[in-house]
């Protein structure tokens, strides 16, 4: 690019004198229909619980549910994402509670949309929630197996489908999962229900916070290397989109978000599809816990958020989408 203009005929300071001038030029904004809120869920009644490693976010049983819907219906954000925390006795080998039809997510997404049906729902489909050992996959030969796994979650995706889910999210990484979910989906004719893929997903340190909201850390032995990805390539997620949408993907997913933000950029560069960000657990520590220390401002949080949208993303996935909606109601 050739640089047009010299000093003193060009002074790029006089564009940013005064907030409205600064207002007039942004060249990145960010507004509650960029956000979706990750919400928690536990079994129990009257239960509003705190998460240790994830201070300002809570579990919920599905009665207390509706008191965040509120919160999401008032700031207008678009979309919440639902995670369960199942209890020890539930988990097994082969996370058979991710097929009951009255497991917490089927439950939550009946209750969403009979009382708050303007807002998306989207879940994940994985089964490390319902998992006695913590890994996304079911384990053969002390192998996670991919086919045998991949049968499962299209059943998990279906009942998703079933309870009335409108974005199907398999965080999974299994191969060939998103072709296989999409052609069930087709044959069952839930033609309009989205397939968001966390195509992106890197075998991260950094969900540590996550992995102890739903209940996995305890358990999970090893880390989850032979499906996630490398952190050391970058090319290999062009394979990774490129093959999901493909496979019937409408959305793609890159996770985690702020240290990521050089993938999310080329992804929507090469590929034209919506590409959405995921704040994780791990990042939202960090920030959350400087602010508390008032070692950083508030302000850090829409800083780290515009970052997203200046790379490309669409929507971002984060655990501060009320914070910020209602902040930016007020602006
Ligand atoms: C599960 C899943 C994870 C996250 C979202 N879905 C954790 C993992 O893969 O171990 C992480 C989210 C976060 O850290 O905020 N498949």
């Amino acid at each position: 690019m050739k640089i047009i203009g010299s000093y003193p005929k060009t002074r790029l300071r006089r564009l940013r004198k005064a907030q409205w001038i600064r207002n007039l030029v942004s060249e990145n904004n960010i507004s509650h229909n960029d956000l979706v809120l990750p919400i928690f869920v536990r079994e129990g009644k009257n239960k509003i619980e705190s998460i240790k490693s994830m201070p300002g976010v809570k579990r919920y049983s599905i009665d207390k549910l509706p008191i965040i819907l509120k919160q999401v219906k008032k700031f207008n954000i678009p979309m919440v994402a639902i995670f369960p925390y199942v209890a020890n006795g539930k988990k097994d080998n082969l996370g058979t509670e991710a097929l009951n039809p009255n497991n917490l997510i089927c439950k939550s997404i009946r209750l969403i949309k009979k009382k708050f049906p303007q807002i998306g729902i989207m879940c994940d489909v994985a089964l490390d929630p319902y998992t006695s050992h913590g890994h996304d996959g079911i384990i053969v030969n002390n192998k996670i197996d991919n086919d045998q796994t991949v049968k499962i979650l299209v059943k998990q995706a279906l009942l998703q489908a079933k309870m009335g889910c409108d974005m199907i999210a398999p965080s999974d990484m299994m191969d060939g999962r998103i072709g296989k979910i999409r052609k069930a989906l087709e044959k069952a004719n839930y033609k309009d229900v989205s397939l968001l893929s966390y195509a992106v997903k890197y075998a991260s340190n950094y969900y540590g916070p996550f992995r102890d909201a739903v209940g996995s850390k305890s358990k999970l032995k090893q880390d989850k290397k032979t499906y996630q990805m490398d952190f050391r390539n970058s090319s290999e997620a062009f394979r990774e989109v490129a093959l999901d949408i493909k496979e019937g993907a409408d959305m793609v997913m890159v996770k985690p978000g702020m240290i990521y933000l050089d993938i999310i950029k080329q992804i929507k560069n090469k590929f034209k599809v919506p590409v959405l960000a995921y704040q994780v657990s791990g990042e939202y520590f960090l920030i959350k816990n400087a602010i508390q220390k008032k070692i950083l401002n508030d302000d850090s949080i829409i800083e780290s958020l515009i970052a997203f949208k200046r790379a490309g993303a669409s929507a971002i996935l984060t655990y501060f989408a009320i914070d910020i909606a209602k902040k930016l109601k007020n602006i």
